[in-house]
């Protein structure tokens, strides 16, 4: 996994910076605006994110936390990891709590957070390096998204992905995670995946719709980024925030929505992008899961889930998930009774 520069400082380093512009020609060019959702996530976006945390209405934060108070035991046994990776550690406040079930069973004896974030990540080890004597803590510096690797520590390893942020990413990207994390689990590995489930839409909507308008503000963020990466003129007052539940993706997303017709000039980009009034600019998608087809995206990638706990209030999932003994990655083969022509 190459290291990629801190993505939370003021300016992107010039690879980040490329990747960015890729983005933004692609998603602003594109008939139906959209940027992906990594980009919202520099200092000021981690910072409003904290405070999406503590909201009301949003769920998945404390939900998934008292899915860890109360299965990290059984976690730590079915997994009985020695090396525990955490994919998207931020401020590594969950990871703690996996810690202490699998200390607490001689297990865990090496933390390995990988983040976008350098300062999220060296706060987060100088914390943990002071508050677990003995634990070898091991940051990586990457994208995971865009080139996982993981490290060759001492196993079993269990990869955790949490905080619902496995939704953030389209089907197809979903696909290539999982079955690039296969390729590189051993037998004995696991995939500790997060996933917020379907619900009432209304619930899922007050969750990302906040009367303070905290949320609106993270979704404008990115005009931020953008604007100052690329000497931008995004007026983020000419925007509303939006969010809309598709039913058929089963998605929740965030959107900006032009207040008028307008024309955005990107100078660093030589690029003018004009919006009708009313037209969207998708900032994130965060799919909800129905166990089933979670399932099946598992399977397809040579993986099975084999615990799934749920939190019964608000209906968000944590699914241990190992390799499919039965079945390799990609591996196409008939079915009893079935014709492969
Ligand atoms: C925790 C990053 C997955 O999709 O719920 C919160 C981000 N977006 N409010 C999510 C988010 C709007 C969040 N992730």
């Amino acid at each position: 996994m190459p290291v990629s520069p801190d993505i939370t400082s003021p300016m992107l380093s010039a690879p980040l910076r490329a990747e960015l512009r890729r983005d933004v020609l692609r998603g602003l060019g594109s008939p139906q605006k959209w940027l992906p959702p990594k980009w919202l996530y520099d200092a000021t976006g981690s910072e409003l994110f904290e405070q999406i945390t503590v909201l009301p209405d949003y769920y998945p934060f404390p939900a998934e936390r008292a899915l860890l108070e109360s299965c990290s035991g059984a976690i730590a046994e079915a997994s009985g990891a020695r090396t525990l990776i955490e994919l998207g550690s931020g401020a590594s406040e969950k990871s703690r709590l996996l810690l202490n079930a699998l200390r607490a069973r001689q297990l865990g004896t090496a933390y390995v957070p990988v983040d976008v974030s350098s300062s999220a990540l060296s706060q987060a080890a100088d914390a943990l390096r002071a508050e677990y004597p003995g634990l070898t803590v091991a940051p990586v510096l990457a994208d995971f998204t865009a080139d996982l690797e993981l490290p060759p520590v001492e196993g079993p390893r269990l990869v955790a992905f949490l905080g619902g942020t496995f939704g953030n990413l389209l089907p197809a990207e979903r696909a290539v995670f999982l079955r690039t994390l296969r390729s590189q689990l051993a037998p004995s590995d696991g995939l500790l995946l997060g996933c917020d489930l379907i619900k009432d839409p209304a619930v899922i909507r007050a969750a990302y719709d906040d009367p303070t308008g905290v949320t609106g503000a993270f979704s404008k963020n990115v005009l931020t980024v953008l604007n100052r990466e690329f000497d931008g003129d995004f007026d983020l007052a000419a925007f509303d925030h939006a969010v809309l539940w598709d039913s058929h993706n089963q998605w929740i997303e965030m959107r900006l929505r032009s207040r008028h017709r307008q024309t955005v000039t990107l100078r660093g980009l030589g690029l003018a992008v004009t919006f009708a009034a009313g037209e969207d600019l998708r900032t994130e998608i965060s799919a909800k899961f129905e166990p089933d087809r979670l399932a099946a995206e598992v399977r397809a990638a040579g993986l099975e889930i084999s615990r799934l706990w749920t939190e019964p209030t608000h209906h968000y999932g944590l699914a241990l998930i190992s390799p499919a003994h039965d079945r390799a990655v990609d591996a196409v083969r008939p079915r009893l009774g079935e014709d492969v022509g």
